[in-house]
């Protein structure tokens, strides 16, 4: 047994035209009417109709078949026929269906509405549904074309510990596990080990799990997700806005040429991600508190930008854009102060548009030995834990920058979806790690 039969997504390409085939795959669906059995073919590559007739099948065999649960596993062997009322333009003219392994009867999730709940314990089934098959395919090329765009522009792939010993973005979304006879961690990000690996290999990056404990139940986090982060030595925070923007557009513009269908299925017009070019809008922390205070009033300089106040932001764009310059206060202690204004810092988050926000955090780290130290007692944190961090900055400093990105945010934008729970498989949130 090889699994490369040809295939529904041959024949959706038009390779397959009038030929004579095999496919195999669940059966998605299936209804009759006037002699003629309508079954919906799901192969993993897509979906097609096939037809079989009454008075070309035995009585006996189109009886049966009839009565077949849905997700009964079948092979069928006929024609592809090019019918312009198809939804994709092809379908099957059907000569035999072979039931391979009948499914029991009952599958849990019917065409009809289900709560997000059910939808979630049965996220194992739900995983076929077409919705969850276009995001899976959409997410999948977003990181295939990002990662072909740093490839392409010398960005090294490499991959760093998911157990660790210290907070990177503060300790209270730390998950701590047991390491023998050692607390351990499990890591928020990859950033403090790229620190040191760009004095390596030069520009780098990742695509890898982060974990956050978060306890808040959101339409937008995760506690655990995927995260794709990038460093580089000589990059400062303008370089890295640019490079940014350039990643991001190149993405949102090959998923819009390449994925038209899949973003159709989910209320996404592609046509709406051509304004998704590089350079985008920035406006420093000055300016969002400035425009978040003309509808809440009592907003203070200072306090972090949360969900709620994105969304006021996001109705002034129609594109993604930066917000840059974020006081010392609510970014972790890695952040270069500006040196024009140290109560600010060289950081800027990317906010997708329509209410989504934000999707990438970064900027300009601290290279200076001195300042570091200084930051890092600032904030509480022990210099002991960040012994080798610290080190860095004693042989060969550079200033350098990175952002990290999250993919589901990403996804969850691009695809239009309502919840990040559904831009990744099996999501994990507060209140679920089951199935
Ligand atoms: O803004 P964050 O916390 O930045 C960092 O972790 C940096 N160390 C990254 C870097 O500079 N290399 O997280 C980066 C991004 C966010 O912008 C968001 O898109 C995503 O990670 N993210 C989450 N996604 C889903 N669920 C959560 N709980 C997330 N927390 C952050
Ligand atoms: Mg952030």
């Amino acid at each position: 047994m090889t699994p490369d039969t040809p295939t529904v997504s041959d024949i959706f390409a038009g390779k397959l035209d009038s030929s004579h085939v095999l496919l195999r795959g669940w059966l998605h669906h299936i209804r009759s009417s006037g002699g003629i059995l309508f079954l919906q073919l799901r192969d993993g590559t897509g979906i097609i109709q096939c037809t079989l007739k009454k008075d070309q099948t035995d009585a006996k065999e189109f009886e049966r078949l009839s009565g077949l649960p849905i997700e009964s596993t079948v092979e069928i062997s006929g024609t592809v026929r090019k019918d312009p009322r198809a939804p994709r333009g092809y379908e099957i003219f059907g000569e035999k269906v072979t039931v391979l392994f009948p499914a029991e009867e009952g599958f849990p999730i019917a065409k009809k509405y289900h709560g997000p709940d059910f939808l979630l314990d049965n996220r194992h089934l739900w995983i076929r549904s077409p919705k969850l098959q276009a995001v899976m395919r959409v997410r999948a090329r977003f990181l295939d074309e990002a990662r072909r765009w740093l490839a392409d522009h010398e960005y090294l792939e490499v991959q760093v510990p998911i157990l660790v010993t210290a907070a990177v973005e503060g300790g209270s979304t730390l998950f701590e596990v047991k390491y023998f006879d050692q607390k351990a961690y499990l890591t928020q990000s990859w950033q403090l080990y790229a620190e040191a690996m760009i004095c390596g290999v030069g520009k780098i990056f990742t695509v890898a799990p982060s974990f956050r404990a978060e306890k808040s139940r959101t339409r937008r986090h995760l506690t655990e997700y995927w995260h794709l982060e990038v460093e580089a030595p000589w990059l400062d925070l303008d370089g890295l806005i640019h490079l940014e923007e350039e990643l991001v557009s190149h993405v949102c513009q090959r998923l819009r040429d390449q994925m038209p269908e899949e973003l159709r299925l989910l209320g996404r017009d592609p046509e709406q991600l051509a304004s998704v070019v590089s350079p985008f809008p920035r406006i420093t922390y000055d300016k969002a508190v400035e425009l978040i205070q003309k509808s809440r009033r009592d907003f203070k300089w200072g306090t972090d930008i949360g969900y709620e106040e994105e969304k006021i932001l996001t109705e002034s764009f129609d594109k993604p854009f930066f917000v840059s310059h974020f006081p010392k206060a609510v970014k972790a202690f890695y952040h270069m102060p500006d040196p024009k204004n140290p109560k600010v810092t060289l950081s800027t988050d990317l906010l997708a548009p329509e209410g989504y926000g934000e999707i990438t955090g970064g900027g300009q780290r601290i290279h200076d030995f001195k300042l570091l130290l200084e930051r890092i007692k600032e904030d509480d944190l022990k210099p002991d834990d960040y012994k080798w961090y610290i080190d860095l900055r004693r042989y060969g400093t550079v200033p350098h920058s990175g952002f990290g990105m999250g993919v589901e945010r990403t996804v969850m934008w691009i695809c239009k979806l309502e919840h990040i729970r559904d831009s990744i498989a099996f999501p994990r949130l507060i209140n679920r790690i089951f199935p």
